[in-house]
Formats: structure tokens, C-alpha cells, sequence
């Protein structure tokens, strides 16, 4: 494990962790193409496309309320895997950079300070004219009205659905172009551009290491790999690397 890498020096390394619904998987939270996958109930054009929204806002609303209500349910808590990453921001600050394809706010729960939601967040609403987002932590329809507009404006779930642009792309992509280490983890590699950022990070130099319960579409691409439960394989995997690197 990390064998080829030069000797760092911990405090001189940038790491960029991508995350996917797989970390999530173990604090009860469904993924997106697991055998009990959301999308067997509910097709993507359905609920994740401005299509969908536009033929049934309803359904869509409706989709996500039940998310959300999920998500802040006592029983969803964060688990070793979320609690390991919060380990490593606390160790290396601001040379750890913490992106995510989740929708929900467990990485915040465990600790995780800085966290880049690049398909956007369920505890958050946004204005269908203006684009502003505000928190939201109840259920959310037609008649929730922004603060932004006069008149006020409808609100819609601030998820980026397919064909949508994913956020902070600019500033992701300058981190994983310094990147010494890439690591994903619980991503299926299906969806871009997140499923691109290992060939990124390969091309600036990075190891690259992937963490999932099997291997993903791009496997291939990953210089190092660890499969099983992510509560098992992140948190051993961050110990070694913590442990492997000079503190100094
Ligand atoms: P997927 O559902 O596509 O993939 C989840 C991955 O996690 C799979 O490769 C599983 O093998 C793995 N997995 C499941 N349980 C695990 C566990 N306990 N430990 C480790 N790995 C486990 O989810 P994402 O790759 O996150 O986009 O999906 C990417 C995007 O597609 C989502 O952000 C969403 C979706 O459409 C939008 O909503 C825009």
C-alpha cells in the first residue's frame, strides 16, 4: 500500500478524496444502482432531469421530501468511513480537499469543514428565477417562495440533475491538478464528470487509489484498489496513510 510513493512529508502532500453513494450505503442510506437502488421505484428521467421536474414537479417534490425526511431521521448517522475522512482534514487542514457526488450531509456530521457538493445538497433549496440557494430542512413544494426575487419566485430541490452543470468544477479541477493523491471512494465511475477526475489526476502525477465494495467502470485507471465495505477498507486505508507519512 503506498509503496511507490517518494517520501513525503505529510504536511507538504494535497490529497483529494472523491466520494459516492457507497459511503453512505452502511448509514442506511440508499445508492443509486444497487439492487435496491432509488432508481428501481423511480426512473432518472423522472426525478433527475429538468424534463422530469418540468412534466411532474409533484413526483419530484415529492422524491426528494422523503430523501430529506429520511436523512434527518435520528437513525442516519455518519459511520467509521465518514469519520475517517474528518480525520484527515483534521491532520492536513487545508491540503485536503473533500468532494462529494452525495446529496446528504453526513461528511458535516462527522466533521468535515470543508466539503465540495458537486451535485448539490437536499438541506438546501434554490430559486427557480435567480438561482440563489437557502437551507431548507422541511419538506419543500410550490408554494415555498424564495427571499431573493420581488415578486417571490418557486423553489426547487438544489440537486444538479442530469444535463445540469455540477458545481465548483473550476476549483476541483485545480485541486486535483496538484493532487499528490486521488483517492475515490463508493462510486460506481458511471457518471461524469466526477468519473473522469482519476484520468486528472493521473495526468498531474497523482496516485491514484480507488476504495469500493467492487471494482468500478474505471477501475483500470487506478494505480492502487481495496474492495469491500467502506466502513472497513477507508478507515484501514487512512490509518496507513497517516501513519505512513512524516509528521514532521
Ligand atoms: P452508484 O449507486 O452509482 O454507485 C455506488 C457504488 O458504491 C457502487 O460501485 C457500489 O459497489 C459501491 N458500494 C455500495 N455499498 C458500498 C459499501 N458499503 N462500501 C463501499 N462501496 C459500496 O452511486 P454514485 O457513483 O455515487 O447523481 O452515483 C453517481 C451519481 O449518479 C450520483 O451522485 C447521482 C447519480 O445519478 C446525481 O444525482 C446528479
Amino acid at each position: 500500500m503506498l509503496a511507490n510513493l517518494p517520501p513525503y512529508k505529510l504536511k507538504q502532500l494535497k490529497v483529494v478524496v472523491l466520494t459516492g453513494a457507497g459511503i453512505s450505503a452502511e448509514s442506511g442510506l440508499k445508492t443509486f444502482r444497487d439492487n435496491n437502488g432509488l432508481w428501481e421505484e423511480h426512473s432518472i428521467e423522472e426525478v433527475a432531469t429538468p424534463d422530469g421536474f418540468e412534466r411532474n414537479a409533484e413526483l419530484v417534490y415529492r422524491f426528494y421530501n422523503q430523501r430529506r425526511r429520511q436523512l434527518l431521521s435520528p437513525d442516519v448517522k455518519p459511520n467509521k468511513a465518514h469519520l475517517a475522512l474528518a480525520k484527515i482534514e483534521r491532520v492536513m487542514g487545508n491540503n485536503f480537499t473533500l468532494v462529494t457526488q452525495n446529496v446528504d450531509n453526513l461528511h458535516q456530521k462527522s466533521g468535515n469543514k470543508n466539503v465540495l457538493h458537486m451535485h448539490g445538497s437536499l438541506l438546501s433549496a434554490r430559486c427557480l428565477r435567480s438561482g440563489h440557494s437557502s437551507a431548507i430542512y422541511s419538506d419543500l413544494d410550490h408554494s415555498n417562495q424564495c427571499d431573493c426575487c420581488q415578486p417571490t419566485n418557486s423553489l426547487r430541490p438544489d440537486i444538479v440533475w442530469f444535463g445540469e452543470m455540477p458545481k465548483y468544477m473550476p476549483q476541483i479541477e485545480e485541486c486535483l491538478s496538484q493532487a499528490d493523491i486521488f483517492i475515490s471512494i463508493g462510486t460506481s465511475g458511471t457518471v461524469y464528470p466526477a468519473a473522469g477526475f482519476v484520468s486528472l489526476a493521473n495526468q498531474s502525477g497523482a496516485h491514484t487509489v480507488e476504495l469500493n465494495m467492487e471494482p468500478s467502470s474505471g477501475y483500470n485507471e487506478f494505480a492502487e484498489k481495496h474492495y469491500g465495505p467502506a466502513t472497513e477498507i477507508v478507515s484501514k486505508f487512512v490509518d496507513t496513510l497517516l501513519k505512513g507519512f512524516n509528521f514532521d
